[in-house]
């Protein structure tokens, strides 16, 4: 399944080191060709002969051969050759490493020159794995474009029961061959999604927002992933779960704090698109104690919240793919014509609370595409699932024809 592919294997430090073994021999299998690079403490754990032999290829160390003989590793060449660079076991120390760019080995500085995607199988104690400085970094190489194969629970080297344990070698082959395969155009890429409603307080126990669930956009950052993107999911409060190692959740609750999280993520993204259900108001102030009952009326001063669609719009660089969800009760098409030009999306999905089944809480849709260049498709009620499949096609086609261009 992987003849002719190219894939560096960078092992670092860690106990875990010994699966590799494993790793390389099921690639072998496959007929890929291995490359193998160790940081120096990955010796400590495995011999470099035991995965030069399996890899039927010497093992990379440092830039320059101990031996005095002048021969050295070419960081670019090695970069270049890949058709994917697998990190494993991905210790803290390497991650936090390549998170800031440093390159003070061979197989950091073959990453920073690395053109192919990258993945990452960390392996590490339960504690360091939940440290907020590890998950900081693991974010920071997300939305540098790695992929992450997620670390198991169970057992760990330090005796302790929890998360950390390294993939297991057949497990990340599996990851290695799904990748290969086709229906992955976006492996790659990265997509910022918006999904949910956002909750805008009127006191501590009072709020404004809407009957938004996040099914649509979940079942969206669902399509994209299977579709090999790496997604950064921004949610509203919602009832909903997704575990899936490609998909990054950020969770906010008022439409500030979603506009905070998008524009921090934007230059990064390749396809953004916003599902949320925003609200356009927020009260001025909200109470900082629970507003008691007085008279008859009580009249709540609204604010506008920041147009986080439009904002984005503005600011989108060339080859960006931009699109967006018009949720209306009248006169839909030309409202929704409207939000896409106001917005600058390359697609804008239209659905009407006018139709059974569709919008808000079910677990179907019924939308119309309607296109920047005109063009309109209308959809039958589907599966939200099958919606989402559907838009991702045509944004992952919007994609390829900007990067033409580009
Ligand atoms: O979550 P579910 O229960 O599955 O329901 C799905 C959905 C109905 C919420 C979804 O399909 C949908 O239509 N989402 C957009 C709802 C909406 O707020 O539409 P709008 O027409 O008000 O906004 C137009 C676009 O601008 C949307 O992409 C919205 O995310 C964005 N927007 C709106 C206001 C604002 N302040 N900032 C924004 O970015």
């Amino acid at each position: 399944m992987l003849k002719g592919k190219k894939i560096l294997v960078g092992v670092c430090g860690s106990i875990a080191a010994y699966k590799i073994a494993t790793l390389v021999r099921l690639l072998i299998k496959q007929e890929a060709e291995v490359q193998v690079i160790m940081t120096d403490a990955a010796s400590d754990f495995i011999s470099p002969l035991t995965l030069a032999t399996l890899s039927k290829n010497p093992v990379l160390t440092r830039y320059v051969a101990d031996d005095n003989t002048g021969e050295w590793s070419n960081h670019v060449a090695l970069g270049l050759w890949a058709d994917l660079m697998v990190i494993a076991p991905a210790t803290a120390n390497t991650i936090a490493k390549i998170a800031h760019g440093h390159c003070d080995n061979l197989l950091t500085a073959v990453y920073l020159s690395a053109r192919s995607p990258v993945v990452l199988a960390p392996a590490m104690d339960l504690d360091m794995w939940l440290h907020p400085a590890t998950q900081r970094n693991i974010s920071q190489l997300q939305a540098d474009g790695c992929q992450i194969i997620s670390p198991g629970e169970g057992e760990l080297a330090s005796g302790l029961h929890g998360k950390g344990r390294m993939a297991e070698p057949e497990q990340m082959a599996e990851w290695i061959a799904t990748f290969f395969s086709a229906g992955r155009p976006l492996a790659g890429k990265n997509v910022l999604l918006t999904a949910g409603p956002t909750i805008e307080p009127i006191d501590p126990v009072r709020y404004i927002t809407n009957h938004s669930t996040g099914k649509m956009g979940y079942a969206l950052a669902q399509a994209f992933a299977d579709a090999g993107a790496q997604v950064n999911l921004i949610s509203g409060p919602v009832a909903l779960q997704l575990e899936h190692p490609s998909v990054q959740i950020t969770h906010v609750q008022t439409a500030r704090q979603m506009h905070e999280a998008v524009t921090t993520r934007t230059a990064t993204a390749d396809i953004i698109v916003h599902c949320a259900a925003v609200a356009d108001y927020a009260p001025a102030h909200a109470a900082t104690q629970k507003i008691k009952k007085q008279g008859d009326k009580l009249t709540i001063e609204l604010v506008k919240n920041p147009d986080i669609a439009a904002d984005t719009g503005q600011k989108l660089q060339a080859g960006q793919v931009h699109a967006g969800f018009a949720l209306e009760t009248e006169n839909e098409q030309a409202h929704a014509q409207s939000k896409m030009e106001r917005k600058n999306f390359d697609l804008i999905v239209l659905n009407s609370l006018n139709d059974a089944g569709a919008g808000f809480g079910h677990d179907t849709n019924r939308v119309s595409l309607l296109f920047r260049e005109g063009k309109r498709e209308v959809l039958p009620l589907l599966p939200k699932s099958e919606v989402a499949r559907i838009i991702v096609r045509h944004l992952t086609n919007i994609l390829q024809a900007k990067s033409h261009v580009v």
